[in-house]
């Protein structure tokens, strides 16, 4: 049986999770208003991902058996200036994702949760790839500043990313 104080905090983040799809789904319909088609193919996938993120916390839920409360879920904003302002949000916000990580992490090991403290190992190493992938992005733009040959090359290098199913869920859980 799954802690309470487990049950919430995983509820807690499955909805921050589906907030930050929401926001990857705001900054995905700029890039499209901008005719974008590289940016906006990189951030529908991120929004896969992080419905993936809250699918797996779901499923984690249920087989502890706990229960999954949906709350409201936050709007983004929709005020974006240019690429690399996205990016460095999207950074700054996966930061933000990587500290509640490591918080449910703490309070597993507080309480002595050894399957939770297992489990969250997934989501500590991705997060890893999350900040990477943003920084790097960042990374790209600062150097491009607004030079359409640059920015064109990065757009057609976003352009191929591909979702892949995350791990915990092409393992059937
Ligand atoms: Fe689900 Fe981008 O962290």
């Amino acid at each position: 049986m799954i802690d309470p104080r487990i049950q919430d905090a995983v509820n807690d983040q499955l909805n921050f999770e589906l907030y930050s799809a929401y926001i990857y789904y705001s900054m995905q319909s700029w890039f499209e208003n901008q005719g974008m088609s590289g940016f906006a193919n990189w951030m529908a996938v991120q929004v896969k991902e992080e419905m993936s993120h809250a699918q797996i916390m779901f499923d984690y839920v249920n087989e502890r058996g706990g229960r999954v409360y949906l709350k409201g879920i936050e709007g983004p904003s929709n005020d974006w200036e240019s690429p690399l302002h996205i990016y460095q949000t999207a950074l700054e916000h996966e930061q933000i994702v990587t500290g509640r990580i490591n918080k449910i992490m703490d309070l597993a090991q507080e309480i002595k949760d050894h399957a939770t403290v297992q489990w969250i190992q997934w989501f500590i190493a991705e997060q890893v790839e999350e900040e990477a992938s943003a920084s790097d992005i960042v990374g790209k733009l600062e150097w491009a500043k607004d030079a359409p040959g640059a920015l064109y090359q990065i757009d057609k290098e976003l352009g191929a990313r591909v979702f892949n199913l995350p791990s915990p869920l092409a393992a059937g859980g």
